[in-house]
């Protein structure tokens, strides 16, 4: 066996011993007493008894060796600003920070509501809430007031940190207006919203409830605020994503496995070393934005490069350009970032010094073959594909380089990853697929590797019914994604079981954005589904049905119908989960039943064959689909 599968098989044979050992890779303060507890499965409990903080292990554990190493690079391209941050100056920011949360009321367990854009205070204060043991619930700047709601509900935040606005493409973009509907739609009210100025947008304070931070902090410049050591098991933070109902769910994550699990990732899989610089693309809204924007690179005492802005400006040689400056070894990037820049000068690939970097890490969504070959050849650095969720906060499929060299296969996510004990199984029968190249439900057998959720926030019912009990006759964790996997141990992905999209690498569930267009006084009913798209890999598609048919007499009128519920989304939900057309139709394809048959409405938006329709109701429904996509 090669030393990748020993390490592999060792990790779920002897996963005390195995993790026993990465858990030496950080800080605690009180050891874990017990490596992992099943006893109640799926809920599984990591380092039982240790005692740990994660802002330690981010920031403070590096004061000793390198205080004056860069920890956090903040470059933008909105703003043109660059502000380099040591290890020492981080401490002191997320202190004040951690001081100010303090003064509002907030405490050990509470939750705090982070919504901002790409900026250095987003990444103090997800660390001061960790420091004191808060649990930070960031939303991604994106999104709009519905669904900051619904968060806003869900978590009960004691205070919400935010700030005048972000940027895109050097306009601003305001905040927070969204917030303040969003706190005016919410039945819960926090205590208090701290915000940022950036002096880019007039704000509306409300008195008694709104702070400004910057003269907050002038009034802690000097305050120490020491670490709040917690249980392993503490909850870090919730992020909330997309499923097949309209609600989102608060994916929660532990403290001691989530730092475990990230540190013994950057040495296996990122391959990096401490003082070194990461930079990673993605936004702090979402997963990958905590694992490897945030904490990973820290506990690894890497600087991480936080950069607001867009790829293509300047030009499409930005990121590039702080890979040479910054002399950046990792980078982790997403496939439609890449299909963007393969719209650019390919010589912008090659006008700085990438000497420094070792791979560029993809994940989020699928990586086609061309993309992955012209980025590939474009840098002449290694592509290393990763599959992970938001979910497991840390790969399920990957190369592990950092344990032995494994060449890519264009189109796949590598082997599972150590701790993973990943199965393809049959969707109807639950029976687990060993052969090669069998189509089946990508999923993991408990317990879930260190790192992984927990729960669902508030609610262990959902988790168990949601994850574990998708496959018939097993408890089994389901990924919720098909996949195959080839003789030499390499999966493919090949797109959800559910209804969740992945648009441009951000997830969104259609069912929201249907219960948002559904909000139309004109609109009965509704139907979302993702279709592919050559840049943004999938996009929403949308068909709905009129209360009056009448109200459409051209295509002007259904034009401007459109545009209302375009801006009906984006004041919702957010332009992210705008869809690219709202096409009326006078009734969905459904079965006898009433479902709604989404699969072969997306089907016949893709040109493919939309399968067995024995069981729709009326075909001509589909027709006018297809009528209306040929046209
Ligand atoms: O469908 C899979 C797809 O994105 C989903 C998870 O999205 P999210 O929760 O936002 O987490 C992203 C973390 C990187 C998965 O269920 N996905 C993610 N990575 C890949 C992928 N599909 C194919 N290949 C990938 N590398």
């Amino acid at each position: 066996m090669s030393t990748y599968a020993d390490f592999h098989q060792r990790s779920l044979t002897d996963r005390d011993g195995f993790w026993g050992e990465q858990a030496q890779l950080v800080d605690w303060k009180v050891p874990p007493q017990q490596i992992c507890d099943y006893s109640n499965p799926p809920f599984a409990k990591w380092f039982v008894g240790g005692i740990t903080n994660l802002c330690h292990n981010a920031v403070d554990r590096h004061l000793a060796t390198r205080p004056d190493q860069a920890a956090l690079i903040f470059v933008s391209t909105e703003t043109n600003q660059e502000i380099v941050y040591s290890f020492r100056e981080l401490h002191a920011e997320v202190q004040r920070m951690a001081a100010v949360l303090k003064d509002l009321g907030v405490q050990k367990g509470d939750r705090v509501l982070i919504y901002m854009p790409m900026i250095p205070e987003a990444a103090f204060a997800m660390l001061a809430c960790t420091r004191i043991g808060a649990i930070h619930s960031v939303v991604f700047g994106g999104f709009a007031s519905g669904s900051l709601a619904s968060r806003i509900e869900d978590a009960e935040p004691k205070v919400v940190v935010s700030a005048d606005a972000g940027s895109r493409g050097g306009k601003p973009v305001p905040y927070k207006p969204l917030l303040d509907e969003a706190l005016r739609l919410s039945k819960y009210k926090p205590e208090a919203v701290l915000l940022v100025d950036r002096g880019m947008a007039a704000m509306d304070l409300v008195a008694g409830r709104d702070h400004l931070w910057g003269a907050l902090r002038e009034k802690n410049l000097n305050t120490v605020v020491e670490c709040e050591w917690v249980d392993a098991t503490h909850p870090s933070y919730t992020l909330y994503t997309s499923g097949t109902t309209g609600k989102p769910k608060g994916v929660q994550r532990d403290t001691g496995g989530y730092c475990v699990a990230l540190a013994a990732s950057m040495k296996h899989i990122y391959a990096g070393n401490a003082g070194e610089t990461y930079f990673s693309t993605s936004d702090i809204g979402w997963v990958v934005g905590h694992s490897y924007i945030i904490y990973g690179p820290l506990i690894a005492g890497m600087a991480t490069i936080m950069y607001e802005g867009l790829p293509t400006r300047p030009d499409g040689g930005i990121w590039w350009s702080l890979v040479e400056k910054y002399k950046v070894t990792v980078m982790f990037s997403a496939p439609t970032a890449v299909r963007v820049l393969k719209k650019q000068d390919p010589a912008l690939l090659t006008k700085y010094d990438l000497s420094s970097l070792r791979a560029l890490f993809l994940a989020g969504e699928p990586l086609d073959e061309p993309t992955a070959q012209w980025i590939s050849t474009g840098l002449g650095k290694p592509i290393i594909d990763n599959y992970w969720q938001t979910e497991t906060g840390w790969p399920i499929l990957s190369l592990c380089n950092g344990v032995e060299k494994a060449v890519s296969k264009f189109g796949s996510p590598g082997k599972a990853v150590y701790g993973y004990d990943v199965k393809l199984l049959d969707d109807q029968t639950g029976e687990e697929l060993k052969g090669a190249n069998q189509k089946g439900v990508v999923a993991v057998e408990g317990p879930l590797p260190p790192g992984c959720m927990q729960t669902v926030w508030r609610d262990d019912e959902r988790f168990v019914n949601t994850y574990w009990k998708s496959v018939p006759g097993r408890l089994v964790y389901s990924t919720f994604d098909w996949g195959i996997r080839d003789a030499d141990g390499y999966y493919f992905i090949l797109g959800r079981t559910d209804d969740v999209i992945n648009v441009a690498g951000h997830r969104l569930g259609t069912r929201e954005i249907e219960e948002s267009i559904s909000a139309h006084p004109n609109i009965a009913e509704v139907a979302v589904v993702g279709v592919a798209d050559q840049l943004k890999g999938q996009v929403a598609m949308a068909f709905a049905v009129l209360k009056n048919a009448s109200l459409i007499t051209d295509e002007a009128s259904a034009l401007a119908l459109e545009a209302e519920v375009f801006k009906l989304v984006d004041r919702d939900l957010g332009a992210v989960a705008r869809p690219a057309r709202v096409r009326f139709v006078t009734v969905l394809p459904k079965t006898r039943s009433g479902k709604c048959l989404r699969r072969a409405i997306a089907a016949v938006c893709e040109g493919r064959d939309p399968g067995d329709l024995t069981t729709m109701d009326d075909p001509a429904a589909l027709q006018q689909i297809k009528d209306l996509i040929s046209a």
